[in-house]
């Protein structure tokens, strides 16, 4: 009733929201807060300003947002240092650590002290301290004439000048990037601390309780978090690795909220969101979602469907495909789902609809710019997805990858002369040593077998080329023959075979490598695919670029009523809005959060996916849940309306205070469709409750010292908790 209200009140104003980007939409700068959002945000809830958000003369909120490895998103939650972020991308860490004796994976690890914690070489944590515009010095003497060569180089010139010119200390670090298209640059100065030692990570059971079943999917029961600190020189500033380092001193650190969430409150995400594009033409949009998105599921579909059957029946093969599983399954899943949201919400017309809108309003220059560019994706879509489908082939075949390595290293040893072979194939074979310790030849082969059959089905044969085209011939056009071929004769079968191989001298190999099954196709294949696709879509990209920027400036130009939030590039960024469920089809509702009824429900004893620890299900028994239950019941995840993507996992999840009320960590199904079409009606990001992560730590790990070095407190009823010394 109340939804059909709202529907039938948002109506006269549809038209307008197709205009203006909506309320939730958006992944802003947070140093333009001030002007664009701020008295939006307040209008939602926010009960701070902009300047305790980012604000370069005192300690705000930014301040305790870092990027974590590059790779995801961080936050410091004590005055000492401590790091929180998901398990997920805490998860090659944890990995490094484990043995099977010590397996931190299964079992979780806990430091009882300072001295226990793990340091992890090349992980890092970058702050930002201030941000510039520095479009104007960027874009000097650039003109319209210029081609996209001349006009890189230029820039990047410029660009030379800003970084000598600008005034930073020793120890901070400058990076400049292109936003919306290459019409801005912004400039970070940033400080990166490289000493990050794990405290803590939940058994896998929590962290990635429903791994790829419940991967991208509401609800959700994932505790999906793990624990670093930052640790400092004894001057605070960023120090390599010493035990003498000390844990660091933040700006700012996020107090902790044990009020929980209710429908409509406000909330913020903050962090390093990945890369999205939301300004593509109709033609792009399409080519995603009705060309390339389907190629690559289909290959994917088919290679998953393979490693899955193999993984069931055999254990050794479960463990040395985990990983690349989960890998390859989560962007499968997600691409499947930005499709069909794409498709249920109208995105295609939508899009059309705002072009016209556009039209209307655009110079005949303008216009042409938008036609041109929709000619220019129409023209290079044949290529976009043959290209895909040379790319999923030679991802997911392993052995053609791995033969893709070693022309790529012979090709280096002619460059660089034969005195390197040694050398490079050292290099080479270590990194095939450590594949082949998870490869499996049998595994291999039925995907090569299914996977071959597609591509030679799927790419026109003028695309593929003779020389692979030859091969498929000879073996009767038959994924199993070519496969059976390739996968009794040829060297890359074992490690082993394949090092004798390369110990034979630089010129026998360079001879034999092409009558070896998995080279002679792969080198068939890559030529063919650099002449007849790799080239010809390549040609195409510098103009691409050049209208797609010129298609950007022209959209604020002609849509003045419109706010413009640039895609995300892996920069700092603030999403903002509210705790609401959603209708993902025809009578089905999405409340907004989970609890540990749940993920009892869904408990499977002994399953890979669905195992829940003994303690836990003992916590749940008991309805022990310490200060940290409502009503209760242990909650575990929310939902929201903020615009999140990839490298947003780990983002704390912000109250309208700027309290930590979650952890950011994926998206719904439905809603994943919001890198290229975002629709406020079904797309929601997907947080653990900061209070599960307290309560996973407290009452199952008996870590408390950890819980006592945070400050928690109680916004809705306005008390702080004090925080007690940690020990
Ligand atoms: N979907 C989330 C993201 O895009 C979580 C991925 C990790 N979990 C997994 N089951 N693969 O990164
Ligand atoms: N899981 C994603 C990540 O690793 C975040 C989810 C998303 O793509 O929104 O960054």
């Amino acid at each position: 009733m109340r939804r059909h209200l709202a529907g039938y009140l948002l109506l006269p104003v549809l038209f307008f929201v197709h205009l203006a980007a909506n309320a939730t939409e958006g992944m802003w700068l947070p140093h333009l807060l001030t002007n664009l959002n701020e008295k939006e945000m307040k209008g939602m809830g926010m009960k701070i300003g902009a300047s305790d958000i980012y604000n370069v003369n005192k300690g705000s909120l930014k301040d305790a947002i870092v990027s974590f490895g590059g790779f995801c998103t961080g936050e410091i939650i004590s005055s000492q240092g401590l790091l929180l972020t998901n398990h997920h991308c805490g998860y090659g860490s944890i990995q490094k650590h484990s043995s099977v004796q010590r397996n931190y994976l299964d079992n979780g690890f806990w430091a009882r002290n300072r001295a226990e914690e793990l340091p992890n070489e090349g992980l890092f944590a970058t702050f930002i301290v201030r941000i510039e515009d520095v479009t104007k010095q960027a874009l000097q003497g650039v003109t319209t004439q210029m081609n996209e060569e001349q006009r890189a180089s230029l820039i990047g010139k410029n660009l030379g000048a800003v970084r000598s010119n600008i005034k930073k200390e020793t120890y901070q670090d400058v990076v400049i990037k292109p936003f919306f298209e290459g019409n801005q640059y912004f400039l970070f100065v940033t400080e990166t601390y490289k000493d990050i030692r794990l405290v803590g990570a939940p058994p896998s059971s929590i962290g990635k309780f429903g791994a790829d079943t419940d991967n991208w999917v509401w609800p959700r029961h994932t505790g999906d978090f793990s624990i670093f600190r930052i640790y400092a020189g004894k001057d605070n500033k960023p120090a390599e690795y010493s035990p003498d380092n000390v844990p660091l001193s933040p700006k700012h650190f996020l107090p902790v909220s044990l009020d929980g969430v209710a429908e409509n409150d406000f909330t913020m995400v903050f962090g390093f969101s990945g890369r999205t594009s939301e300004y593509l033409p109709s033609e792009a949009l399409k080519l995603t979602v009705e060309g390339q998105d389907p190629a690559k599921v289909a290959m994917r579909d088919a290679a998953l469907k393979v490693i899955d059957g193999f993984m069931r029946k055999d254990e050794q093969i479960k463990i040395q495909y985990a990983s690349k599983f989960a890998g390859t399954a989560n962007a499968w899943k997600k691409w499947i789902g930005e499709m069909q949201g794409v498709r249920a919400t109208g995105g295609i017309q939508r899009k059309l609809k705002y072009e016209e809108r556009f039209r209307q309003l655009a110079s005949p220059a303008q216009r042409n710019v938008l036609d041109s560019l929709n000619i220019l994706y129409k023209q290079s879509a044949p290529f976009a997805v043959a290209r895909d489908h040379y790319i999923e082939l030679t991802r997911n075949v392993e052995m053609l990858n791995f033969a893709n390595d070693a022309v790529t290293m012979l090709q280096e040893t002619r460059v660089k002369g034969e005195s390197h072979y040694d050398e490079l194939r050292e290099q080479f074979l270590a990194k095939m040593k450590s594949l082949y310790s998870n490869y499996n030849n049998d595994v291999d082969r039925e995907v090569a077998a299914a996977l071959l059959d597609i591509y030679f089905s799927e790419v026109p044969s003028r695309m593929i080329g003779g020389e692979g085209y030859q091969v498929w011939m000879e073996t009767n056009k038959d994924g199993k023959a070519t496969a059976a071929r390739m996968y009794s004769q040829s060297a890359f079968t074992a490690y082993e075979k394949l090092a004798a191989f390369f110990a034979q001298p630089f010129n026998t190999v360079s001879e034999a490598v092409w009558k070896d099954p998995a080279t002679r196709l792969l080198i068939g294949l890559r030529n063919g695919f650099i002449d007849n696709v790799g080239e010809p879509y390549d040609a195409l990209q510098p103009d691409i670029a050049r209208l797609q920027r010129a298609y950007m400036q022209a959209q604020m130009d002609v849509l003045k009523g419109r706010r413009f939030y640039p895609d995300a590039n892996s920069t700092l960024r603030i999403t903002y809005g509210k705790v609401n469920g959603y209708v993902p089809r025809d009578a089905v509702e999405y409340g907004i959060s989970t609890t540990l009824d749940g993920v009892m429900e869904k408990y499977k004893p002994g399953d890979y996916e669905f195992d829940v620890p003994e303690k836990l299900r003992s916590l749940w028994e008991q309805k022990d849940y310490g200060p940290y239950g409502e009503k209760g019941k242990m909650p575990v995840c929310f939902i929201a309306s903020n615009h999140t993507t990839g490298g947003n996992s780990g983002s704390p999840a912000l109250d309208a205070y700027g309290n930590l009320i979650g952890l950011n960590f994926d998206r719904t199904w439905e809603g994943t469709m919001s890198d290229i079409n975002y629709d406020a009606s079904i797309c929601r990001n997907i947080m653990v409750d900061i209070r599960y992560v307290l309560f996973i730590i407290d009452k199952f790990a008996g870590a408390k010292h950890l819980v006592d070095e945070m400050k928690l407190v109680h916004p809705k009823k306005k008390t702080v908790v004090p925080a007690r010394k940690a020990a």
